[in-house]
């Protein structure tokens, strides 16, 4: 029995995702949000990349690598200089690399991928994403400013994170910016009172709170993210009904999300703490929560 189809209910499994997601059917996810931990602590677990250029036509199947669409040799090669360049992305990228290609292989045709990232791999992240799902489908770099926490006087206080935006196809994937939460006008004076009460499109870059520690929203996983900013892109990159994938949940907050703009859930986090959280704030009526441990990657 497969462990998961698009005919299940909204689940949530509980395993390492690199164990479980080469179960997935190709193309079964419309909106796939990853907001991966920087600091794996997988130094002395590191897997070994798959090599593009796969002989057999059975290793050729299995290997997302190998899928038409990759950049190929360019990108082993892009790979191999950014990587020799600093030991500490050598791990981080040994770790989200075959991820992030399972994520390539997940997403549907129309399907777009956010990748949430901080300043400190952001741009690695961005030269590897291009060489992995090609250059012309990358969409946006969005920018999450916001203003909290202490502040640095030897620098520009660091207050941003980056959310990378890719598609699967530049040419067929899915955006309606229509259907997303309009924003107050910064400088209203200048607008007419019905662009003022209509509000404006947001743009790339998006001033939003941090989870409030006091406020309702705040579940008390340390690395939960605000749900306004996963509410834009799930308004803008999917339709009521797609299936929203996040294999790096944590909280739950996709899952959350989606659930309240009826789209449809697949959420895998390894820690148990992330399951009991989750448990709580989606509730168990109608989620199918699985443990998937025991399956190794
Ligand atoms: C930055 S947090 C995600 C927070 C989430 N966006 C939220 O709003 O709560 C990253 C999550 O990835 C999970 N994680 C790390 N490595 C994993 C792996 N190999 N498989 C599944 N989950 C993993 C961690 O347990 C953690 O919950």
């Amino acid at each position: 029995m497969p462990l998961w189809t698009a005919e299940n209910p909204d689940t949530v499994i509980h395993a390492d995702n690199l164990a479980v997601l080469p179960d997935l059917p190709d193309g079964a996810f419309t909106v796939v949000y990853l907001d991966p931990p920087f600091n794996t602590g997988r130094t002395q677990r590191r897997q070994t990349t798959t090599a593009v250029r796969v002989a057999d036509a059975e290793a050729s199947a299995r290997s997302v690598t190998a899928i038409t669409g990759f950049a190929g040799q360019s990108y082993e090669r892009i790979k191999g200089d950014l990587l020799g360049y600093d030991d500490v992305f050598d791990d981080y990228w040994a770790f989200l690399e075959p991820r992030l290609a399972e994520a390539w292989r997940l997403l549907a045709p129309d399907g777009t991928l956010y990748l949430h990232l901080d300043y400190r791999e952001a741009h690695y992240a961005k030269v590897l994403l291009d060489a992995l799902f090609g250059r012309a489908c990358f969409i946006n770099e969005l920018i999450w400013a916001y203003d909290y926490g202490g502040k640095s006087k030897r620098r520009w206080p660091t207050k941003h994170d980056t959310i990378l935006m890719y598609v699967k196809d530049p040419a067929r994937y899915f955006f309606d910016s229509e259907a997303v939460d309009r924003e107050p006008y910064m400088a209203p004076g200048l607008v007419t009172p019905e662009k003022v009460a209509r509000g404006k499109l947001p743009t790339d870059v998006w001033w939003h709170t941090i989870v409030s520690p006091t406020g309702r929203e705040k579940t008390g996983y340390p690395t939960q993210k605000p749900a306004g900013l996963i509410r834009r892109m799930l308004q803008a990159s999917s339709r009521p009904g797609d299936w929203v994938l996040d294999f790096f949940a944590g909280s739950g907050t996709t899952g959350a999300v989606a659930a309240q703009l009826g789209r449809r859930f697949l959420l895998i986090d390894e820690n148990p703490e992330a399951i009991r959280v989750m448990r709580d704030r989606l509730g168990v009526e109608g989620v199918d929560f699985r443990d998937a441990t025991s399956s190794r990657s």
